[in-house]
């Protein structure tokens, strides 16, 4: 198959973790005969110290062009502590995915038998979670009108969901529970939100279409004590937009390190498959950074974008046997020996090959 992904390193760890996952990419293509295509793109800080824009109009169309986006991480410091910059590197992640369509983030969470006692969480509570969390993407607070009011001293976001957003994430959300347990819990905020009580409304509704799914509804401050009291009880959750952000960045720690969940973004437009984990500025350029989570995207991207499912497991393997074999970085080494970035993506690169 020939496959044309788009590189989208973007800031700080970004291309570190990048690079990995392309020598992934390129060993399970040698092994499996693909033939791949990369044309690297800018997004994040870097686009917009080259081209004032976060999300050039070059990167968009090479992302529409491409089977699939490989996207590290977008963020930089000089932009956090200033309220006043009018451009941001987080604007750009936020323009590709409106723009691409991206409405539905794809976050499996799963536990590494050899690393649930890393966790900061009980090893029994965590040996064996293993869940999907399906965060809409597109909407609520991220995109709803926002601003400031009383020259300057009142501000608002809006966290306004249209039905036909709803609609779409849930059937998807529903869909995967089918292909899993069949548990779907729907996390919102209904006893005060209107919005979330637009969200269980509609949730109602498409219940009878899935009489196989068992569904339930939780509310988002108890299903984040549930996170880490007793992961094991999910399957797949789905949430909207702000709530999906905090939540898996808190469920992360069920695996043990936030540097191993993965994720995919799709849509309508090509699909995007990054690490959670964001820019971690503070270990840019140090080597140091734990590739898994990007090497596990690439997996996803596999999967989920070009259907290949034997490469994704093949991925998955090396990944695993990394771990099992403490070839890991410092996130993970406890008191053994910590690789570095390019250390662990040339193993995990070696042992598919
Ligand atoms: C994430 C990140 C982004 C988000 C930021 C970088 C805009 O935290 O993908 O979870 O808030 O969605
Ligand atoms: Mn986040």
């Amino acid at each position: 198959m020939k496959l044309k992904i788009a590189k989208l390193p973007g800031d700080g760890i970004g291309p570190e973790v990048v690079a990995q996952a392309v020598k992934v990419v390129d060993a399970v293509c040698a092994r499996y005969g693909h033939e791949v295509e990369y044309r690297e793109a800018l997004v994040g800080a870097c686009a917009i110290d080259a081209t004032c824009s976060a999300y050039p109009e070059e990167t968009h169309r090479i992302c529409l062009e491409s089977d699939a986006v490989l996207f590290g991480a977008v963020g930089d410091p000089k932009y956090d502590n200033d309220p006043t910059a009018k451009v941001r590197p987080e604007t750009g992640l936020l323009a590709m995915r409106k723009q691409l369509g991206l409405y539905a983030n794809l976050r499996p969470v799963e536990t590494f038998k050899s690393l649930v006692h890393k966790s900061p969480l009980k090893e029994d509570l965590v040996d064996g979670a293993d869940f999907l969390c399906v965060r809409e993407l597109t909407g609520g607070m991220y995109f709803g009108a926002k601003g400031r009011e009383d020259g300057g001293d009142t501000a608002y976001d809006t966290n306004i969901y249209h039905r036909f957003e709803i609609e779409r994430i849930l059937k998807l959300a529903f869909e995967y529970a089918r292909r899993r347990r069949r548990h779907l819990t729907v996390v919102d905020k209904a006893n005060v939100l209107e919005s979330s009580r637009l969200w269980r409304q509609i949730a109602k509704e498409m219940e009878p279409q899935y009489p196989d799914v068992q569904v339930d509804y939780m509310f988002v401050d108890n299903a984040a004590m549930k996170l880490i009291t007793g992961p094991k009880f999910f399957d797949v959750l789905v949430t909207e937009n702000t709530f999906g952000d905090i939540l898996t960045d808190e469920a992360s720690c069920v695996s043990g390190s936030m540097g191993l969940l993965a994720s995919a973004s799709v849509g309508e437009h090509t699909s995007l498959f990054e690490p959670i984990h964001g820019s971690y500025p503070q270990a840019a350029g140090k080597n140091i950074a734990n590739p898994l989570a990007t090497i596990l995207s690439a997996a996803m991207m596999f999967e989920y974008a070009f259907g290949l499912m034997k490469e994704g497991a093949a991925i998955r393997k090396a990944v695993t046997e990394s771990i099992d074999n403490n070839i890991v970085t410092e996130d993970l080494a406890g008191s053994g020996k910590a690789y570095s970035t390019s250390e662990v993506g040339d193993w995990v690169a070696s042992n598919i090959r």
